[in-house]
């Protein structure tokens, strides 16, 4: 049976996390920086070397087809794919494993002359972890970027328009990287859990169902600047201390209030002017809600804008409430999970469906195309950090499931 080379896949993943690899293990490769960048000349030069044609589209989506150098809609493609953009300080699997598997995968087609009624492609996707906007390059893709992409940028201000034209894009330009209607006819993507499901049920295969829907805003809380050993405690008006009620009180609301799945997290926050001996005038924090149900994430941010209002009566001052992005979740294919559930049954792994609370290009290839997902297990449900990481005998399975699953759609499964 036809099968992927652990070997070859796993020097390429050791190869790619060299870019933007830090001294302690991990890696930092934020899009469109200088890892990344290297990164993607790296990857093209893989994909050419193993017979691929490429090309960069307007929004920094780099391709590897077996065929032609575009999709078309006179030839619907089964696509896979995933990015190599990475959190700070995150793992060398994140995104990098659905790339290089699928290449690897297209690889093994082309080497074994294996027949394939309809063209194979594989993606690596920009920003898909949303520096500069929640999984960009997919969305540019697929026709989904909305908003001005001049007010784009990253917690750090660095705005998106900028990198991008560091990088030699134009930012401006992104959106002509919309694929013609038709032209993609299915997507799958292998991915790590990044969770503890499977490890912990002894499964080696998860088929997604859904994928998670994820809303960020910016709440401000506008106090006081003041002096913080004469200002008597009771006169002040600390944007901080606003900040932290906040952050512990839609805690609660959205474990009280939201689903079973409902999440919620603070991972930034910013207090101006940032001394210790100055009552903080104003802070910043990037609030970031998660939810399958759109409806339930419209509701949660809705209460949670009355809720910073609320705050800032309580705390005397005043809040600011600026979106930054919503993804919509999305339901994966009925025939996409079906046909990676015959992969895994013809190679005899026992599967588990089930729901991801990460966000995914997937989930806007849902919109173009029937789209699925294929997840190993993570060891100790690792990531977004250094020691994310899977079992070699893991990775292997999920890549030949990758394998047989883009063969069966491509045969018109
Ligand atoms: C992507 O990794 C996410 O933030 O869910
Ligand atoms: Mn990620
Ligand atoms: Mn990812």
């Amino acid at each position: 049976m036809i099968a992927i080379s652990l070997p070859r896949l796993t020097s390429r993943i050791n190869a790619l996390a060299r870019f933007g690899a830090l001294p302690g293990g991990g890696v930092t490769r934020s899009c469109w920086s200088a890892p990344h960048e290297e990164a993607r000349a790296w990857l093209l030069g893989e994909m050419r070397a193993a017979g691929l044609a490429t090309w960069v589209d307007p929004a920094g989506n780099t391709f590897g087809s077996l065929g032609a150098r575009a999709l078309s809609p006179e030839t619907p493609a089964v696509l896979t794919g995933s990015h190599i953009d990475t959190v700070p300080e995150g793992g060398v699997l994140d995104g990098a494993l659905g790339v290089l598997a699928g290449l690897e995968c297209l690889q093994v087609v082309r080497e074994t002359n294996t027949p394939h009624a309809k063209p194979l492609a594989v993606a690596a996707w920009s920003d898909e972890e949303g520096r500069y906007g929640s999984l960009f390059g997919s969305r540019a893709f697929c026709g989904l970027l909305e908003g001005n992409v001049d007010e784009m940028a990253a917690p750090d201000g660095t705005r998106l328009v900028d990198a991008m034209a560091h990088a030699g894009f134009d930012a401006r330009r992104a959106a002509d990287a919309r694929t013609p209607k038709g032209a993609v006819s299915s997507y799958v993507e292998l991915h790590i859990e990044q969770g503890p499901r499977l490890e912990e049920a002894g499964i080696p295969i998860g088929v997604v169902e859904a994928i998670v829907g994820v809303r960020r805003s910016r709440v401000v809380f506008v106090g006081q600047a003041d002096h913080a050993g004469t200002t008597p405690m009771e006169r002040r008006r600390d944007a901080f201390l606003a900040g932290a009620d906040y952050a512990l009180r839609a805690r609660e609301h959205v474990v009280t209030r939201g689903s079973s799945v409902s999440v919620t997290n603070i991972g930034v926050v910013r207090v101006h002017p940032g001394a210790s001996n100055i009552v903080p005038g104003r802070a910043e924090l990037l609030h970031e809600m998660r939810d399958p149900d759109p409806g339930v994430l419209e509701r949660l941010a809705k209460e949670c804008a009355a809720l910073a209002h609320d705050v800032a009566r309580t705390h005397r001052l005043a809040v600011e409430l600026y979106p930054i992005s919503a993804t919509t979740p999305a339901q994966c294919s009925a025939r996409v999970q079906a046909t990676i559930e015959k992969a895994c049954a013809k190679l005899g792994l026992a599967t588990r469906r089930l729901y991801s609370a990460a966000g995914h290009d997937a989930q806007n290839l849902a919109r173009v195309g029937d789209a699925g997902m294929i997840f190993i297990p993570s060891q100790g449900g690792r990531s977004h950090r250094v020691d994310e990481m899977s079992d070699p005998a893991a990775i292997q399975r999920g890549a030949n499931v990758l394998l047989h699953t883009l063969l069966a759609l491509a045969d018109g499964a």
